[in-house]
């Protein structure tokens, strides 16, 4: 038990699940190196989204190429949350308080994050809450579009696994990396994009709030969006 408990934690599973919402549905439709096999369904699918999961989590621990990254890590951060959750909050890269722990979204940013989350009738257990880069970039500089590039595979990958309803974009680095645009963050804003099955919302990162509280209200606009879509009124 003991040893399965180690295992959901490698894959950033903080809760079982009482019962999966999907049954029936395969997690990953693609080709990829942690393809699951197809018609797992209920408890199954869970089980085989966790196992993919974690075994992508060893990946990137494992994964030294952007050099400078590899080098300066404390942790690399996978990602946390419920292996079948409906919505994605993705983000950009780990700060110095997600190098340290090897969680995402656990700094200042990361209480906002979870305020907007509960704002929304969500629990943060509720959610998957992942980033483009999984390693901290020195002085929290931005992502170089090379890390991108070299953790494509593994974001694109938990996203597949994961399967997500909705996914929100945080900010300009998210927004970018998931949909190959570089159109200004606050123009993808109110507007529906899809990745794979996922719809997806794009918002202010809770960075920028910390820095232009103003923005708040247009994050509660978009959230506001995102959860009636969902069938919640906010
Ligand atoms: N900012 C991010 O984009 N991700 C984190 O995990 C923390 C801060």
């Amino acid at each position: 038990m003991k040893q399965r408990l180690e295992s959901l934690a490698a894959a950033g599973v903080k809760q079982l699940p009482k019962a999966s919402r999907r049954g029936g549905r395969s997690a990953a439709s693609g080709p990829t190196s942690t393809a699951l096999p197809p018609a797992a369904s209920g408890v199954d699918a869970d089980t085989d989204r966790i196992r993919s999961l974690r075994i992508l989590n060893q990946q990137v621990a494992d994964c030294t190429q952007c050099v400078e990254l590899a080098a300066t890590r404390t942790h690399t951060v996978f990602g946390v949350g419920p292996p079948d959750a409906r919505i994605c909050f993705f983000g950009e890269a780990p700060g110095a308080d997600e190098d340290a722990s090897g969680e995402p979204f656990v700094g200042r940013a990361g209480e906002l994050l979870t305020k907007i989350i509960e704002a929304c009738k969500l629990r943060r257990e509720d959610v998957y809450i992942l980033n483009v880069l999984k390693c901290r970039p020195p002085g929290n500089r931005p992502p170089l579009p090379g890390e991108v590039a070299n953790c494509r595979r593994f974001f694109e990958q938990q996203l597949e696994i994961i399967a997500p309803e909705y996914i929100c974009c945080l900010g300009t680095s998210a927004s970018h990396a998931l949909l190959g645009t570089a159109e200004p963050i606050g123009e993808l804003r109110k507007r529906w994009f899809a990745h794979g099955s996922a719809k997806v919302i794009c918002t202010y990162h809770p960075s920028y709030l910390l820095q232009n509280p103003a923005a708040k209200r247009d994050v509660w606009d978009d959230m506001k969006v995102m959860m009636s879509d969902m069938g919640v009124e906010l």
